[in-house]
């Protein structure tokens, strides 16, 4: 099915309204004492927050359109099985350890794919009050302002975001690919990483990531011309976990070749 841009602006300006509301209930939750709950291991948080936006996004969903399957971190959504109709995918608080103990660099994030193409894409940098949004139909914009590319510089001449865990492991070349950046940083969230990048601050990013933790960026970084792969340069498999890398065109070539090396 293909929507006109009359439709998909329709559905961006929906799910801004959502946005609003779930900002504000998320700056309410932040004033009082956060119930903080552990998952995999210690470093691997889930608070009432993470929770409740899930809850309050994938109804709003589920209410405004009919035919969606939801893919969402917190157990709300559905077990979908391939990219065919309506797929949403929602990260309720993306960068939960800096919501908890930074209280700043957390994102809310929504994405909508239909038949595995990228339609429209939603980071809400909760704190600064700034949402990036858009697809290929209508462009990026950052709340009403139009995004232009961001230059294509190469990874000697900017700044590269990594997974701080494989940084010091040393895992998929992470090291080699800090040393060859003019500077490295490591965010800790994957939707503020992404938008580094999108808004040329960071030449790259790269991390493991769910479905729900790079769909948004994704839709918004390819919109923009940034290239966005896997680590070995193909496409990402929108239904499990991929090592992610968006970078500037140039950036994503130097940072493959020293991956491969
Ligand atoms: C995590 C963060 C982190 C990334 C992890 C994600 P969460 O998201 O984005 O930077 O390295 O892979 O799971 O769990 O806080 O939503
Ligand atoms: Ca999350
Ligand atoms: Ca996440």
């Amino acid at each position: 099915m293909t929507l006109s841009q009359f439709e998909i602006q329709d559905i961006d300006q929906t799910v801004l309204l959502w946005l609003e509301e779930v900002r504000k209930q998320t700056l309410i939750a932040m004033q009082q004492q956060l119930d903080v709950d552990t998952k995999h291991d210690v470093r691997d948080l889930v608070t009432n927050v993470d929770r409740g936006n899930e809850q309050f996004i994938n109804t709003k969903i589920r209410n405004f359109d009919s035919n969606a399957t939801i893919v969402s971190e917190e157990g709300f959504g559905d077990h979908q099985r391939d990219m065919q109709g309506n797929v949403w995918f929602v990260d309720p608080i993306d960068g939960t350890m800096n919501f908890v103990k930074e209280k700043d660099n957390f994102a809310v994030m929504i994405a909508l794919y239909i038949d595995d193409q990228p339609i429209l894409g939603w980071i809400l940098d909760v704190v600064n009050n700034v949402v990036y949004h858009g697809g290929p139909q209508i462009g990026v914009l950052s709340n009403q302002l139009r995004l232009d590319p961001p230059s294509d510089d190469a990874l000697s001449d900017g700044i590269v975001l990594l997974s701080g865990a494989r940084l010091l492991y040393g895992m998929f070349g992470y090291d080699k690919i800090a040393k060859a950046a003019l500077g490295y940083r490591v965010i800790g969230a994957a939707g503020p990483s992404f938008l580094r990048v999108i808004s040329g601050h960071a030449v790259g990013y790269s991390s493991k990531m769910m479905p729900w933790d790079f769909a948004a960026g994704q839709v918004l970084a390819k919109t923009l011309g940034l290239s966005v792969s896997d680590i070995d340069g193909r496409p990402l498999d929108m239904l499990s976990s991929n090592i992610v890398l968006v970078a500037t065109n140039r950036a994503h070539r130097d940072i493959l070749t020293l991956h491969k090396s």
